[in-house]
């Protein structure tokens, strides 16, 4: 009993029937400190599961490299185990509660023999902030332990606050793989065949089983930080996100905040730590980040709503990052950074496509083989990746050259403006605002975004995800919708705004620069909340002209804009058909705001 670092009853019986049903070799209390994770790096080291990057060039930092059976999230085998079916609505896997547990109680039976047991204390924000929440994961994976030491805050402190609040999210996690007497290890154990990822709403709690990947495994993140709060902020009048947090600094020293929601895959990580061009930093712009994923924003006293971002790291999609499209990313990558799934140098460093321009001339691929530049995929006939598309950095916030300086206030930073967007190849306009708080429910709860690699499904094809929440939500979505609505009554309601970064010409060009120019864009937003910049109406919302947006040291038209900025009415109210008809038939539980918003919309195109 001496060993056991807490005095929380709750908590000592949880671990002690988890150790019944699960009987792991070794059970270890983890307190979160350096001295712990470097001892696990070089267990891990020793076994083959991890590879100690060079210490000169990236300092204290590991590559993992995964089954490739494990390389995502897997939203098929994610469920919301709710009560009654209808309450996970029909955008979310469910099961009954008691079927799922008789179901995976037979497979946790035994399932950590031979392996160490982790308990991980952890809080989602800042220790003591009135909006941060505690969880405690139960984990056979050391990999999830060293993660979950960058992703969240572990210490043995999050367990006095677990003591004072008697309330923690019981978050059960393993690969699925035991490990027999005598049995050597595989270097990434995981059961793809029995993978689940299951939540129960009405007790908090999280039941992972056979994947190791973050998504799946770091328990704290979509599933404690989106799926499991989304209920909570439910409950008790809040919003738990999908969004990132940046603040805007004007040239006249006004700090704003913002949060914004796009898709998986849509550049959250970029728009989060964007540069202004040179132009507008010369002006006095400033952009720094509070976080790059998630948001969970709390009305105050007063109403204002205020933001922390849960997580401690970033979770970021490596292929694409490069000193040209997030610099800030990149270099928050320098040192104490788990990467998974990204090629090694024969330096002892990582690569991955679109790091640099020039590939190196020889690399060990994701998969631990020799790759050179001009290896062709036999499956694709095209150039063969050295890392996976979804391959992983996951680095501590604090190295973030542009971290907030008051990211970890434990108030959180006032939101004003809110932003939703996709991926939309056509037809969706650069930016418009919202005329009011239902329109901006309707523009989040009507985003879609076209395929890529990070979620499930074709690549190409328009996936609506509203809220960029689909498959984060933890409830039924109509009820989403709902509670969106209601936060007006006890809320100021910031100003709405939707963005598409990615309209392309007919031959296939992007016609908006996108990355730090996205400022440009920001600027105008805040000057349409401090009342300095003008805009005209349109059927989809308020709009800028030419002249409201700063296009100082950039060339970009009259026309250029008049083209990315093109509204067709025509499309825009067979749009709001289809919305309608999405929120009506697919969504359901519908708030008849919903409705009167696209009829407002098709007014305006006649
Ligand atoms: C993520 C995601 O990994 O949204 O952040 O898929
Ligand atoms: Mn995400």
């Amino acid at each position: 009993m001496s060993d056991i670092p807490t005095t929380n009853k709750k908590l000592i019986n949880w671990v002690d029937e988890i150790v019944a049903l699960c009987k792991p070799a070794k059970v270890h209390w983890c307190d979160g400190t350096k001295a712990e994770a470097d001892k696990l790096f070089a267990e891990m080291v020793a076994s083959g599961m991890a590879i100690k990057l060079n210490e000169q060039k990236r300092p204290g930092s590991y590559l993992f490299r995964s089954d490739p059976r494990d390389v995502a999230r897997v939203e098929k085998r994610t469920l919301i185990c709710s009560k009654d079916k209808e309450n996970a609505g029909p955008t979310n896997n469910w099961e009954d509660p008691v079927v799922m547990k008789e179901k995976m109680r037979a497979l946790y039976n035994g399932c950590m023999e031979g392996r160490t047991m982790y308990i991980i204390p952890f809080a989602m924000g800042p220790l003591g902030s009135p909006i941060a929440k505690y969880g405690v994961e139960i984990t056979d994976s050391p990999y999830v332990v060293v993660s979950m030491r960058i992703m969240a805050r572990v210490s043995t402190e999050v367990l006095r606050h677990i003591e004072k609040e008697d309330f923690f999210v019981p978050c059960l996690h393993s690969v699925g793989q035991p490990l027999k007497a005598g049995a050597k290890d595989v270097r990434w154990p995981c059961n793809p065949e029995n993978t689940y990822i299951v939540h129960f709403p009405e007790e908090s709690t999280i039941w992972s089983f056979g994947s190791g990947y973050g998504g799946n495994a770091l328990l704290g993140k979509k599933c404690f930080a989106l799926r499991i709060a989304s209920n909570l902020a439910r409950k008790e009048g809040w919003l738990a996100e999908h969004m990132l947090i940046l603040g805007v600094k004007t040239p006249a020293g006004k700090k704003h905040y913002v949060t914004a929601a796009f898709p998986s895959a849509c550049g959250k990580t970029n728009f989060a730590m964007l540069i202004p061009p040179k132009a507008l930093r010369d002006k006095g712009w400033e952009i720094s980040c509070v976080g790059d994923d998630i948001a969970w924003i709390k009305p105050d006293k007063t109403g204002q709503l205020r933001a922390i971002n849960p997580e401690n790291g970033f979770f970021g999609v490596a292929p694409g990052t490069s000193e040209k499209t997030n610099p800030n990313a990149l270099h928050s990558c320098d040192s104490d950074t788990i990467f998974t799934n990204v090629a090694l140098t024969d330096d002892g460093d990582i690569w991955w496509e679109g790091m640099t321009k020039e590939p190196p001339k020889h690399l060990i691929d994701w998969q631990g083989n020799d790759w050179t530049p001009d290896m062709i995929d036999e499956k694709t006939g095209k150039p063969k990746l050295s890392s996976h598309p979804n391959s992983r950095f996951a680095a501590p916030a604090r190295n973030c050259r542009c971290i907030d300086a008051n990211w970890e206030s434990p108030e959180g930073v006032p939101v004003d403006i809110f932003i939703y967007g996709g991926r939309r190849m056509n037809d969706i306009p650069l930016v418009y605002q919202a005329h009011n708080w239902s329109h901006g429910v309707y523009i989040g709860a009507t985003v879609g975004s076209e395929q890529t690699a990070a979620a499930e499904g074709q690549v190409g094809a328009l996936r609506r995800d509203p809220f960029a929440m689909l498959p984060f939500c933890g409830y039924h979505m109509g009820d989403y919708i709902k509670h969106y609505l209601d936060m007006a009554k006890i809320a100021k309601t910031p100003a709405v705004f939707h963005v598409n970064w990615f309209r392309k010409t007919p031959d296939g060009k992007f016609m908006w620069p996108g990355f730090g120019d996205n400022a440009r864009v920001l600027a105008w937003m805040i000057g349409r909340i401090e009342g300095t910049a003008p805009a005209k109406d349109s059927p989809l919302g308020y709009i800028p002209a030419y002249e409201d947006i700063d296009f100082t040291g950039l060339d970009f038209s009259k026309a250029d804009f008049d083209a990315v900025m093109a509204i067709d009415p025509a499309k825009v109210s067979a749009q709001a058909d289809a919305n309608t008809d999405y929120l009506t038939n697919t969504i359901g539980r519908l708030s008849p705001e919903m409705v009167a918003v696209s009829e407002d919309i098709k007014a305006r195109c006649k």
